[in-house]
């Protein structure tokens, strides 16, 4: 599938920051997919949704109408919600959400509808496995996981002063196990991705690498 670059990964391994960059550089657009879960998530937090009611969450899900705009914002039925779907109330519930067959069939149909109609970066989970398994490029980016809760802790830090890294690693070891051992699309590398261990690279690093790999070619 010709003018699709896609990507997966654990929670830290830098995917979006990645994939904002590298569609910014081939003018391509980025879809970061895990914000559409967490979307989801986010409404059914504010609906006081029982979690372990799928049926309500698939309802939920159907009548979520997800846009982005040009600077990746993300607007839940009209509504801004960028920074709420970064809270930890949903850091807690995305995962258990994203192992709803019903909730992943709506998402999945989008991503592929958006990437039938433009030039795309995406990342998530099950992109080069599910979602774009045919896409021309194809990479998994991780890192150790202390390595990858040193970053996320980093980010938390600037808004949070009590930020705690051993509550931060311990929150994305349990999201790696729920979405490694779900049933419904379970996050694997793609027999055909490309592995970049990003624990000893910058950003800048991993880019010329996804750069020297994609060059030439688009
Ligand atoms: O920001 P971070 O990398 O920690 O997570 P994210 O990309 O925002 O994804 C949040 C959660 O959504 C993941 O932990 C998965 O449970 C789920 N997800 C998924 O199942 N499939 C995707 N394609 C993307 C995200
Ligand atoms: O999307 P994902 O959860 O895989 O990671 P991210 O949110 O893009 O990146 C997490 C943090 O790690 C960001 O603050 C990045 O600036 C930082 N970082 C990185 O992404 N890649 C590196 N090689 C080094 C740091």
């Amino acid at each position: 599938m010709k003018n699709v670059i896609a990507i997966d990964g654990p929670g830290g391994a830098g995917k979006s920051t990645i994939a904002k960059l590298l569609a910014k550089k081939i003018n391509y657009l980025h879809l970061d997919t895990g914000a559409m879960y967490r979307a989801v998530t986010w409404a059914a937090l504010k609906k006081n949704i029982d979690f372990k009611d799928e049926e309500k969450i698939i309802k939920i899900a159907e009548k979520s109408k997800i846009i982005f705009d040009q600077q990746g914002n993300i607007f839940l039925n009209g509504k801004n919600i960028s920074q709420e779907i970064r809270n930890n109330k949903v850091n807690q519930y995305v995962s258990q959400v994203a192992a709803i067959k019903g909730v992943r069939d709506l998402l999945v149909e989008k991503q592929q509808d958006i990437a039938k109609k433009n030039k795309v970066v995406m990342d998530g989970r099950d992109i080069t496995t599910v979602v774009l398994p045919k896409a021309e490029y194809k990479f998994y980016l991780t890192a150790s996981l202390a390595e990858r809760a040193k970053r996320r802790y980093q980010q938390e830090k600037v808004k949070n002063k009590n930020a705690d890294l051993k509550q931060i690693k311990a929150s994305i070891a349990r999201r790696d196990k729920l979405d490694k051992e779900r049933e419904h699309s379970p996050l694997k590398k793609a027999e055909d991705a490309r592995l970049i261990d990003t624990t000893n690279l910058s950003i800048e690093q991993v880019m010329s690498k996804m750069i020297e790999i994609i060059e030439g070619e688009i």
